[in-house]
């Protein structure tokens, strides 16, 4: 196994990759991040050495870099919440500083594994071809192809699609650094990670709005109503992270596979609406804590405008075709959706209570 330098190691799909690497002893990790709040089990590792404060504040950054064989790049601001609000930070954090990575991965001659988003394909096809945007069954205008699916974007006044556009453009550059300067890369999209130590959740680990997971799981712990943004019609495919991170240790293990390529990482058997996502929250929130009381919570319907702010819109339904990830990686993502958000919410109960499981 490599040197992995990991780039916002201390966020949650980062801390799920500590999980996973660090416990093989022949695995060295330099880590950067903010704050290690999310890490502090593994500082004391003899194989992982950790930097704190602003990546690209770091005189020695790319002296580091050129003792690692692979760079995994997830650090980004990819809070929705932020994406209208705070265009200029996301455009900045997504592509003007992410490509000064990319640039020093070419200049080093190191493979540079970049971890972009599904948000890429935009609106998508069936948001603008059908009339309730869900692709009226014909599965071309839904299911999302790495090679052959355009990436439809809203108009620049729907400030929503800053952080898709930065990611795209970031993924353009590092193509073109590819062909022009020879840098190898592997573009991973995630299509909605779940999992334990997702955000944050307010009032209790930070301030503002973090994404759907954390957002319901702090309605479910405070006993209150789950806010469902337009309906909560939108369809989403989830994937746990733990099977994202098995695909990155098989790209990582398998480089002739993985180099050069572009990845949608998700499990398409896992999709369902928002508002359904809600209520098997609220479900499994009943079975963990035996408590029925949480079949009962409202779900509340709130406007986009209300929640988001001006500027916000979202795709309806995007799923991804993973056959790259499967016939290359030989990868097989298995936990179905009810696993998935049981553990996640164990976790969430068992840390922060009110029940004690
Ligand atoms: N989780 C998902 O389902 C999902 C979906 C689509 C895309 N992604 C992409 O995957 C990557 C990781 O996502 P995540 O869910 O782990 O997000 P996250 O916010 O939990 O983790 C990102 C980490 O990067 C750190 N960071 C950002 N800028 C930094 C800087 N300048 N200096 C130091 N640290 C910095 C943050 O502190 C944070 O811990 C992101 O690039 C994101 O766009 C994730």
């Amino acid at each position: 196994m490599p040197n992995i330098a990991l780039l916002g190691c201390g966020g949650f799909i980062g801390s799920h990759f500590l999980d996973a690497f660090l416990a093989d002893p022949d695995v060295r990790v330099e880590g950067w991040d903010w704050t290690p709040a999310k890490i502090m089990g593994h500082l004391g590792r003899p194989n992982f050495r950790f930097h704190p404060g602003n990546i690209y504040g770091q005189a020695d950054l790319e002296e580091r870099l050129s003792g690692c064989d692979v760079v995994v790049s997830l650090a980004a601001i990819c809070n929705p919440s932020q994406y209208n609000t705070k265009a200029l930070d996301v455009i900045d954090s997504n592509f003007i500083q992410a490509r000064l990575i990319a640039d020093a991965c070419a200049r080093l001659g190191k493979w540079l594994i970049q971890f972009s988003t599904s948000e890429v394909y935009g609106q998508t096809l069936a948001h603008w071809a059908t009339a309730d945007g869900q692709g009226n069954g014909d599965p071309a205008l839904y299911e999302m192809d790495e090679e052959e699916t355009p990436l439809l974007l809203g108009p620049v006044a729907s400030q929503r699609w800053s952080y898709a556009c930065a990611k795209q453009l970031l993924e353009r550059w590092i193509y073109a650094l590819h062909k022009e300067k020879g840098l190898d890369f592997t573009i991973v999209r995630p299509f909605n990670f779940l999992g334990p130590r997702m955000d944050f959740l307010p009032g209790r680990e930070g301030e503002g709005l973090p994404r759907v997971l954390a957002c319901f799981t702090s309605a479910l712990l405070d006993r209150k109503p789950l806010p469902l943004v337009d309906g909560g019609s939108a369809r989403r495919t989830f994937l746990a992270v733990e099977e994202a991170v098995e695909a990155l240790r098989l790209m990582i293990a398998k480089p002739a596979m993985a180099r050069n390529r572009i990845f949608n990482l998700g499990n398409p058997a896992n999709e369902t609406t928002i508002r359904g996502l809600a209520e098997l929250m609220r479900r499994t929130a009943a079975e963990i804590t035996g408590d029925p009381g949480y079949h009962d919570l409202p779900l509340t319907d709130v406007s986009a405008l209300e929640f988001y702010g001006e500027g916000y819109a979202d795709s309806d339904r995007r799923m991804p075709r993973i056959d790259k990830a499967l016939n290359l990686l030989d990868w097989r993502p298995s936990m179905g959706l009810p696993e998935i958000l049981r553990r996640t919410l164990e976790d969430a109960f068992r840390t922060h209570g009110p029940v004690r499981l």
